[in-house]
């Protein structure tokens, strides 16, 4: 049974997310850094689905990667929790190419344990899992749903972005650091609820003992993010600079470990 909190958490989320359904795609194709960092996302998940895999989506959203990799030849088994999200996936599914390609399951992480089949890759992008107060809710449930040395790859809110501590020079003291206290309160289409943030380490704790941590790459760990796609127009030149710096470090340690979002993949190395 979920917690009267939890509800509450759920329905606000469950409304933001249905709100924001209806331009969700729009929105998203329109913002080019969004669109630039969904590439470097599908170059980090490409280099584990050597071979046409079955793939498990967490809140899948309006199904903009599970098209992706279906089209790639995979098969996708979407999930999310959002009733809007939901009806633009099942609308997404009924398109001729996809059908018996793209499957569609309404599932909140806590009912994980509804969810039939093993999957060769389990996936979740863009932070909704930073909607979860406690990752071990999916960790626990996951090595039942992988094949064996089955992967899952997320991508995460971490508590340190560079980039928001900025707005401190623009006195937006609170906000530029609202994620150091790893909860805060997301803003969504005039829907209020809790956000929870991230480090690699708290990953490798709800992911032990089952699994190995294989990869980690930060998204916009100095350069403007998504939401900042304003600045990046305004300024192109401190821009090309800023994704430069990034480009040479994302992918190390300990520049990894900080940014607008993270890409972490671990491995299932146990269990089964
Ligand atoms: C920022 S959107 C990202 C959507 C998609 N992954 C993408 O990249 O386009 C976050 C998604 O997380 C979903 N979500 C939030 N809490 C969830 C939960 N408890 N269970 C399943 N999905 C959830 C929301 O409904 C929303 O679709």
């Amino acid at each position: 049974m979920l917690l009267p909190e939890t509800t509450d958490q759920y329905t606000k989320v469950n409304a933001a997310f249905s709100k924001q359904s209806n331009h969700f795609d729009d929105e998203d194709f329109a913002n080019p850094i969004l669109q630039q960092w969904r590439q470097l996302i599908y170059q980090h998940v490409d280099s584990f689905l050597l071979k046409p895999s079955t793939i498990l989506e967490l809140n899948a959203g309006t199904g903009i990667d599970a098209v992706r990799f279906c089209m790639k030849g995979n098969r996708v088994h979407a999930t999310d929790l959002s009733d809007g999200m939901i009806e633009q996936l099942r609308l997404k599914s009924k398109l001729p190419n996809l059908e018996n390609r793209l499957t569609v399951q309404q599932a909140s992480y806590e009912n994980l344990s509804e969810v039939a089949g093993k999957y060769d890759f389990i996936f979740s992008n863009f932070g909704g899992l930073n909607c979860l107060d406690d990752l071990t809710k999916v960790t626990r449930e996951l090595p039942k749903l992988l094949t064996p040395k089955g992967y899952v790859t997320w991508v995460i809110m971490p508590p340190v972005c560079f980039w928001e501590w900025s707005w401190a020079l623009k006195g937006h003291l609170r906000k530029a650091f609202r994620r150091l206290n790893k909860k805060a309160t997301a803003h969504l289409e005039g829907e209020l609820f809790t956000a929870y943030y991230y480090t690699v380490q708290d990953l490798k704790k709800a992911f032990a003992p089952d699994f190995a941590l294989i990869k980690v790459e930060s998204l916009g760990f100095i350069s403007p993010p998504p939401a900042s796609f304003m600045f990046a127009s305004k300024f192109p030149r401190i821009t090309r600079l800023l994704n430069k710096v990034d480009a040479t470090v994302r992918k190390q340690w300990p520049f990894n470990r900080s940014g607008d979002h993270l890409i972490v993949t671990f491995q299932l190395i146990k269990g089964n």
